[in-house]
Formats: structure tokens, sequence, C-alpha cells
């Protein structure tokens, strides 16, 4: 093609062509991948698997912690002004939700939620916004056939033992986890006055433990404890506050859930009563979002609404080996 020679008209249609082969290469895709608790080690496995799809892909993927309402909004802005398509969200608050997809259209940005579902209009799962998190009352109700068999096998009875659940009932996907192990105890003939909850008031460690320590002041004289919870925080933290009532590994046994927060419990030389945690694929929920945010970007194609993962049972015996096959050791 020759150019024409005046320097204005030359100028705008060097322009027009580097533009037009830029836009054939496609802009560049940056995805936003917000966590409510980036402290945690499963929110931090997530964010590796995130990185891994990136780097595989060839996308830029930028982590955020948003650990409130108002980290969630200003974070949605960045991104937008960054030049970002979408994100992937563990939001720090379910009722967030609308205002999470109200922002996000405003600013023409896709949204996958993991972990947590959106909560819309009377407290309802915001079904058409695309969320990928786990069968939460299937894997809750393995908690309680694990915790029902362990006792059996120790030989305790429903007389000398109680259930402890550490709940939080704001978050659906745990408080399905919990009513599911309660449930399966219920099932295999637990007692249901000898099944107490311990509500607490933030979901992590110091939360379980304080809760946890009301409890066991309340009711006072039981032999043996069981233990349940929404996740391995909740577990660790109750079986802190039973250690410091005195229940050592002898009298307590504890599941957890989540399999990646309790590594270093399970390492420990001597017993506790973490007994094991259904662990949960860090890689489905990392890995796999960020790639259908990818794939929804790039190719229009659009994820599944609903997907749910499953778990798998892991105690001192196996943990090593299906840690290393799920590529986290
Ligand atoms: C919730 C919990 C996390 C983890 C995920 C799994 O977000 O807070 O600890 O269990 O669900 O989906």
């Amino acid at each position: 093609m020759k150019i024409p020679s005046t320097p204005p008209v030359r100028l705008f249609i060097v322009l027009a062509l580097v533009l037009s082969a830029l836009g054939a290469l496609g802009a560049p895709i940056k995805i936003g991948f917000l966590v409510k608790q980036p402290e945690e080690p499963w929110f931090q496995l997530e964010w590796k698997f995130a990185d891994k799809a990136a780097k595989d892909l060839g996308f830029t993927l930028v982590k955020i912690g948003a650990t409130d309402g108002e980290k969630v909004l200003s974070a949605i802005d960045n991104l937008a002004a960054g030049g970002a398509q979408g994100f992937v969200i563990c939001t720090p608050d379910t009722r967030l939700g609308p205002g999470i997809v109200a922002k996000a259209n405003g600013a023409n940005l896709k949204v996958i939620a993991v972990d947590d579902q959106f909560l819309g209009a009377g407290g309802k799962p915001m079904a058409k916004v695309h969320y990928l998190g786990i069968s939460a009352g299937k894997i809750g109700e393995e908690v309680g056939k694990t915790l029902a068999a362990e006792m059996k096998k120790r030989g305790w009875t429903a007389a000398d033992t109680a259930v402890c659940a550490v709940t939080f009932e704001e978050v659906a996907t745990i408080k399905e986890r919990t009513d599911g192990a309660i449930a399966a105890l219920t099932a295999a003939g637990f007692p249901k006055e000898k099944i107490f909850k311990a509500a607490e008031r933030t979901n992590d460690i110091p939360g379980a433990f304080d809760a946890v320590n009301v409890l066991l002041t309340q009711k006072s004289g039981m032999k043996h404890w069981l233990v349940c919870g929404g996740n391995d925080s909740a577990v660790l933290g109750a079986v802190r506050a039973l250690e410091g009532s005195g229940f050592a590994a002898d009298s307590c046994v504890g599941v957890g859930i989540n399999g990646t927060d309790c590594i270093t419990e399970l390492e420990k030389a001597k017993l506790t009563s973490f007994y094991g945690s259904m662990l949960l694929s860090a890689k489905a929920h990392g890995y796999q979002t960020a790639e259908m945010m990818f794939h929804w970007i790039k190719d229009g194609k659009e994820p599944p609404l609903d997907s749910r993962t499953v778990g798998v049972l892991i105690t001192r015996e196996n943990f090593q080996q299906v840690l290393k096959d799920q590529g986290i050791r």
C-alpha cells in the first residue's frame, strides 16, 4: 500500500493501522480474585491455583483481600479503572450480593461467586449469579458419620458424650455443613438433647475458641465431646478451648472441613483431638473459577450457573499422600 505523503494524513493512517492490529489481537485479559479472609490457608491456596491458571492461559490475575463491604466496592472500581473485564469473589458478607452485582454491571465486569453464594431479596440465594461452591450438606453429613463411627470405635456411650457444633449460621454454606453433621449424628442414633451449638461471632479460630469456652462453662461435667464446625478454623478453635478445660486427645474427637487449614495440626508430633478433616478442592475453586472467567471473557463461553465440589476425609493416616496427589504438598 502506498501511504499518501501529507504528514497529518500519513500519521492518521499509520495510527489506524496500529489500532486495528491491536484490536485483532484483543485487549489483554485481566481478572480480579477477591477473598474475604486472605490470611486463611484455604484462600491462599485458591489464589495459588488461580495464579497457576493465569500462567497457563496467559492472563493477568489481580489478587485482592476484601475483608469488608467498603473494600469490595473500592476494589471493583479499581479493577474497572485498571482495565479488568471480570472478577471471582468470595464475599465478606453474602448480603452484599445485590450491591456487588449492581456495581459490576455498572462497570461492565463479569462476576463469578466462589465459596459463599450471594443472597438477594428475602435472604434467598441469587441463583442467577454464576456460583461455584461445595456440596455443603453432604460434606457435613460425612463429618457427622465420621464422628459417630469414631465414638463407636472408642466405646463411648451417648450417656457420657456430648456434641459441640460450632456454628456460623449467617453464611448459608456454613449452616448447611453443621446442619448436615447434626442430621447424620441424629440419624446414627445420637440423642438430640446432647447436641449443643456454640455460635461464633466471627468465623475464625478466635471466634470458635470464645464460643466454645462459653459452652463449656455452661455444660460442665461431660466426659467426652464430639466436635463439628463449618470449617477447620471452627474445629481448631474448639479443640484449643477443650484443651484449656482439660480435655485431651483421648476424650474428644473433632472433624473439620477444608483440609487445608489443619495441616500443621495433623503434623504435630503430639496427638490432639483434631482427628481429621473433609479436604475440599482448592484447585477447583481457584483454578477452575479463574479459567471459567477467562473463557467467558475471551470466547463468550458462559460458565454453568451452579457448580458443586466434593470432599474427601483426611486423617493423620493418609493426609501426606492425599495432599501430594492434589498438588497441595
Ligand atoms: C467458606 C468458608 C471457607 C471454605 C469455603 C469453601 O467460604 O469460610 O473456610 O470452607 O467456604 O467453599
